[in-house]
């Protein structure tokens, strides 16, 4: 997508396309602009006030689809579990389900690091941070690609009974917990849902399948895409060897240079909005490229370059504003082991494929690349 981002922040940084529901909309590519749709809260991620409650989804009853005050109090429920102090203490616990995956890898040669490493670890830890079982993971990825695909999903029949499953698990899950709660999160807020006015089972569904979803989708590219860019950098993975110190930079670059969230961060204007001189109608859609804010000169020094020695860079991989992401010192530090534990162990490792025949995700919502075969020695 790059040189048609290029083309747009160039030509048209504010441009009107139709979407495939037959809607118009808008798309936004420029950094600067990003930012400032993102803090503007003219720009409203209430879909229901958008679409109805009769369109509501489980999916959409959560933090990321509601303005304030719904916003504030759903995200206030379960920011408690993801600051930062907590989960640095989760450190050594990931470093140590890392080992395990990559002990207990197929082979030793050769392997894919999408299904075997880059995709169990976060869902394993997202899993047991809300006390759901990890064996049940296969069936979570199966549910949550399907809302991710949705965009481009052929089927609404798929999508309704992937929704139905995931209800029927979520809230089969809620009654055990209610009867026996532990110390996870979910525990936590069945019990803040039981004591009244916190939360409704709705909002419950919500925040828990959205937490599940974005364990599965977003983390396991930054990993998959951050490795590949190493792999295609030989001289920056070499530098990362040398300089191990330098993986926290390096997360950094891999979250601007192809960052996990491409498209989805959408709103609509809750009134006709003049921006950049175009005229935005109250009710039309707004998207923020992320990636390509990204990649804008305007902002960032030869971004087509990736360099992990790049000075702080802030990028808006993890969005802006009140909706940015709460689970982003969770995502940065399984990141960071990830890729440092490979790097010790594989420091040979090289793609068994050619980049070019890599397949990438369908969808604009999420970047990734579906499988990525690797030769470890
Ligand atoms: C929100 C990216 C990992 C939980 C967001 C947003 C972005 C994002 C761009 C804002 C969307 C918008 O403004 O419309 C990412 C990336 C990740 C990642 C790139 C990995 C590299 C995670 C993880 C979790 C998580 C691991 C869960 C623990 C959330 C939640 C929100 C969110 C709950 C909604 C916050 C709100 O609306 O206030 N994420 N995310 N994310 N993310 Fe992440």
């Amino acid at each position: 997508p790059y040189p048609v981002y290029e083309k747009l922040r160039k030509d048209d940084p504010v441009f009107k396309v139709m979407f495939p529901q037959g809607e118009f909309g808008w798309i936004i590519s420029r950094y600067e602009d990003a930012v400032q749709v993102l803090k503007d809260s003219r720009f409203s991620k209430d879909m229901i006030k958008r679409y109805g409650a009769e369109h509501q989804s489980i999916f959409s009853s959560n933090m990321l689809f509601s303005d304030p005050p719904d916003h504030r109090r759903l995200r206030g429920l379960v920011q408690k579990a993801f600051t930062p102090k907590l989960v640095a203490d989760m450190r050594s616990h990931i470093q140590s389900i890392a080992d395990t995956l990559l002990d207990h890898l197929p082979s030793q040669e050769t392997m894919n690091l999408i299904d075997d490493f880059a995709f169990p670890l976060p869902i394993i830890v997202i899993s047991e941070i809300l006390g759901v079982p990890t064996e049940d993971r296969d069936k979570f990825r199966m549910w949550s690609n399907t809302v991710i695909d949705a965009s481009t999903a052929k089927s609404p029949e798929l999508f309704e009974q992937h929704e139905r499953e995931f209800t029927e698990y979520l809230t089969a899950w809620f009654a055990k917990v209610r009867k026996d709660p532990g110390q996870d999160l979910i525990s936590q807020l069945v019990i803040a849902e039981e004591a009244g006015e916190q939360l409704t089972e709705k909002e419950l569904l919500g925040v828990v399948s959205l937490l599940i979803i974005a364990g599965h989708e977003t983390t396991v590219n930054l990993i998959g895409n951050g490795i590949l860019a190493l792999l295609e950098h030989p001289e920056q993975r070499d530098l990362l060897i040398q300089q191990p110190e330098l993986i926290h930079q390096a997360i950094e670059e891999m979250l601007r240079y192809n960052g996990p969230v491409e498209f989805s961060t959408s709103r609509w204007a809750s009134e006709d909005i003049e921006f950049r001189g175009q005229r935005i109608a109250k009710g039309e859609m707004v998207i923020v490229a992320l990636d390509s804010a990204n990649r804008d000169e305007e902002q960032f020094k030869d971004p087509k370059v990736f360099d992990i020695t790049r000075e702080k860079s802030a990028h808006l991989a993890f969005g802006k504003g009140i909706h940015l992401c709460l689970g982003a010192p969770l995502a940065r530090l399984e990141g960071e082991i990830a890729v440092s534990t490979l790097l010790n162990r594989f420091p040979n490792m090289r793609l068994q494929a050619d980049v070019d025949t890599l397949e990438w995700r369908p969808g604009m919502i999420v970047r990734g690349v579906k499988e990525i075969p690797v030769q470890l020695k």
